[in-house]
């Protein structure tokens, strides 16, 4: 009997269990009294006083042991935290609500996407701009038009007199802080928001988006301008593409042009969109003027160079055929959620 009751202590003592079911089994097989245990004290007392004695201290042991280890396989399982029989693994998760990308960032990255192939940096520049950056710099003469308090937010002073800041009314300003501060070569693009004192209707707005374009080197000529925005106009939107270049005139290019790009919607047919000319316009451009490169202190017997500056609401409305400009800033999420799976 004695060795029996050792085997057993020896079984007791390592038995595992980390669920309620089998822990009920160690209970039945060891500690009921229809169990192991209750046996063994039906056999005791059949036995001789002094083997009694012995045996008794023993089965003791081993009663203890087992109840030591019911409570301790209890408290072992109420410590692990298992999938409790309460959760409903089948259900089906909560939806995590994610954003998307505005449709004008989602232009801009394309843009950065198709100038870096090119060898362009992207650069950044302050939105409050002092009249240097914006406009004398760029050769804007003291009364054009431009300067005016129809197209310029300015920024007062503290007793509403007209300060030297105001809203930058193009990205160009950002040509200016970068020719400041680097020595060509410079090839650059520079994406940003820009303002201007206007009507906010389908067409316009007092606020939208630029990227500004930069390339000055020895022996930059128009037809690498041309080229250029030949080859984006291709990547962005489509090979088919065609693009048209219109003299016209910006006070820091000298020759300027307009860029023009074959109608997407029509194919050049004509309609509502290309005002039935077949073509639509997405930026202005031209030659750096000396001036401008003198006023960075770059000799423009030296280095030439071009310029542009494309709206990015207008390339966006192109690319998705989106016929309202207000609908960029009006953070209605039914037509933003359109651009859910755009990339
Ligand atoms: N800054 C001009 C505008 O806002 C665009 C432009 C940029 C034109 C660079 C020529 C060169 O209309």
């Amino acid at each position: 009997m004695e060795e029996r009751i050792q085997a057993l202590l020896q079984e007791v003592t390592s038995y595992a269990a980390t669920d309620k079911q089998s822990i009920e089994t160690f209970r039945l097989k060891y500690i009921s009294k229809k169990g192991t245990l209750g046996e063994l004290f039906e056999e005791l007392k059949q036995l001789a006083p002094e083997q009694k004695k012995t045996a008794g201290k023993t089965l003791n042991q081993l009663k203890q042991a087992a109840e030591a280890k019911f409570a301790e396989l209890n408290e072992q399982l109420q410590a692990t935290p298992t999938a409790s029989t309460d959760l409903d693994l089948t259900l089906p998760p909560i939806p995590n609500e994610i954003g998307n990308l505005h449709p004008l960032t989602l232009t801009k990255y394309r843009i950065i996407e198709i100038f870096e192939r090119l060898g362009f940096n992207v650069a950044d520049g302050p939105e409050v701009e002092d009249d240097w950056h914006n406009f004398s710099a760029l050769n804007f003469p003291p009364n054009h038009p431009a300067r005016e308090m129809q197209d310029t937010f300015f920024v007062e002073k503290s007793g509403g007199e007209k300060g030297d800041l105001l809203l930058r009314t193009h990205t160009s300003n950002v040509q200016i802080r970068m020719l400041e501060n680097q020595k060509p070569p410079v090839r650059a693009i520079m994406p940003g928001r820009v303002y201007r004192n206007e009507a906010i209707s389908a067409r316009a707005h007092c606020f939208f988006h630029q990227v500004e374009g930069l390339y000055i080197d020895k022996n930059v000529g128009f037809a690498d301008l041309k080229q250029t925005l030949y080859h984006f106009s291709k990547e962005m939107f489509g090979k088919d593409t065609k693009i048209r270049l219109r003299p016209s005139f910006f006070p820091f290019t000298e020759p300027s042009a307009e860029i023009d790009i074959s109608c997407l919607i029509c194919k050049g047919k004509g309609c509502n969109v290309c005002k039935h000319s077949g073509w639509v316009e997405i930026a202005g451009s031209g030659m750096v003027h000396p001036n401008v490169l003198k006023n960075c202190g770059i000799d423009p017997e030296e280095y030439t160079g071009f310029a542009f500056g494309m709206g990015i609401e207008r390339v966006t409305m192109l690319r998705y055929q989106i016929n309202d400009l207000r609908l960029f800033s009006e953070n209605d999420i039914r037509f933003l959620r359109q651009f859910q799976s755009v990339m």
